[in-house]
């Protein structure tokens, strides 16, 4: 076994992997830290927002944030909103596991309380399923989570939890990736609820992360949400961590990236995480002895191209139909950087407002964000010159 064998490749890319060294995101890991200290010191803190284009690292960010609250014992769900599931479903059974795990012989009132609140949160979107903690609950406090507002039973499940959580020390996280796909309602419940619990100070940490649009959505959902978050824009990794992105895990296997092809590399991948690690996988998969070279990385470009090709992009791209692929490919004049609504309409000969179904399904399927009012932009970097590469239809 050669020290670049493919069967130890420590590059992942995909949607969520971890990546084998998680660099540049210090500065959210710290401040994701000193509110947990903050939390269990007995302060109050302002909820987090993370938001950026696809394949930038939100998602294994908010996982790493999980973890950091695992490792000290808190109470712990990481969910993903637009998946088929409500945000009622999703974030009560993400909650079982570590509710669970709170239970000692020696249960406080506190944590009575919040189980039974959990179970009645339960029974407000599953009828059958029942839970069981173990424990005989019938007279303990609590419950009242399924009056049918989602607004007044989440506040209520995350204030007794977090009281619980307190209890012992430590403090409730919610992490919600995707959260451009929460309905009106659930964001609106999302805000108030975290409004809530700075105002009363709860041991509740929340984080959300999305699309680019994340802040205005929030900002459309409920007036001070705009000033509720810390917003945190997620880029393009600046070019020392890009660069560690591809040495660091490489060093650790012993092998080494000459300068030239580091360089080469990052430059190709415009710092954008995804990319450097599916460069990074093809490099490696090609080198033969203890360096990965210039033309290893050029290789490895030109094959992560096609993989890209072939999957990253790909999969969005037939995820539009016919209609719709004309939308993108009239977008996609303008490059990156987005475009005017009116201008797509123009090229197209249309009326803006006849293409607004079309806009409306592109921005559902997560192809397509709105920056602002009148504009329209690509979810996911070097999306433009992927289409340019596409044969005209006819
Ligand atoms: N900070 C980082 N350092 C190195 N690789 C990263 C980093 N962030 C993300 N990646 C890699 O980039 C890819 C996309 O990450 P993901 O979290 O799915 O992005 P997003 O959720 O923003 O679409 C994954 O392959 C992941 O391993
Ligand atoms: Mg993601």
């Amino acid at each position: 076994m050669t020290a670049v064998d493919p069967r130890r490749n420590p590059y992942s890319p995909g949607a969520g992997r971890p990546p084998a060294a998680l660099v540049g995101r210090d500065a959210e890991m710290t401040e994701w830290a000193i509110r947990l200290d903050r939390i269990e010191g007995g302060l109050s803190i302002q909820p987090l927002a993370l938001y950026g284009l696809r394949g930038v690292g939100k998602t294994v960010l908010l996982t790493s944030m999980a973890k950091e609250a695992e490792s000290r014992d808190w109470v712990v769900a990481q969910i993903e909103a637009g998946t088929d599931k409500s945000l009622r479903a999703t974030l009560g059974e993400a909650l079982y596991g570590p509710l669970s795990d709170l239970l000692r012989p020696s249960a406080g009132r506190r944590l009575l309380r919040a189980l039974k609140t959990a179970l009645s949160f339960k029974a407000s979107y599953d009828s059958s399923g029942a839970w069981s903690f173990g424990l005989d609950l019938q007279d303990a406090p609590g419950g009242g989570a399924d009056s049918g507002s989602l607004e007044t039973d989440l506040a209520k499940l995350v204030k007794d939890l977090s009281a619980a959580a307190a209890e012992a020390g430590v403090g409730l996280a919610i992490l919600i990736d995707e959260a451009q796909d929460l309905s009106q309602e659930e964001l609106v419940a999302v805000c108030a609820t975290a409004h809530k619990a700075s105002q009363e100070g709860w041991a509740f940490l929340l984080c959300i992360a999305g699309l680019p649009s994340l802040p205005k959505d929030v900002a459309e959902a409920k007036s001070y949400a705009e000033r509720l978050f810390a917003f945190h824009p997620i880029t393009a990794l600046p070019t020392q961590s890009a660069g560690d992105a591809l040495v660091v895990p490489a060093t650790r296997a012993g092998v080494r990236w000459a300068a030239a092809a580091v360089a080469f590399t990052v430059d190709e991948a415009r710092g954008y995480p995804y990319f450097l690690q599916q460069y990074g996988q093809e490099a490696w998969n090609n080198a033969s002895g203890e360096v990965i070279t210039i033309l290893d990385a050029q290789v490895g470009i030109a094959r992560g191209r096609t993989a890209l090709d072939n999957g990253f992009f790909r999969a969005r791209w037939d995820r539009a139909t016919k209609a719709e692929q004309g939308y993108l490919r009239a977008m996609a004049e303008d490059g990156d950087g987005g475009s005017a609504s009116g201008a797509v309409a123009r090229r197209l000969h249309r009326k803006p407002a006849s293409l607004g179904p079309a806009r409306a399904s592109l921005i559902s399927k997560g192809l397509v964000y709105a920056p602002e009012h009148g504009r329209i932009a690509f979810t996911v970097p070097g999306m433009a010159d992927f289409i340019a590469r596409q044969p005209d239809p006819d």
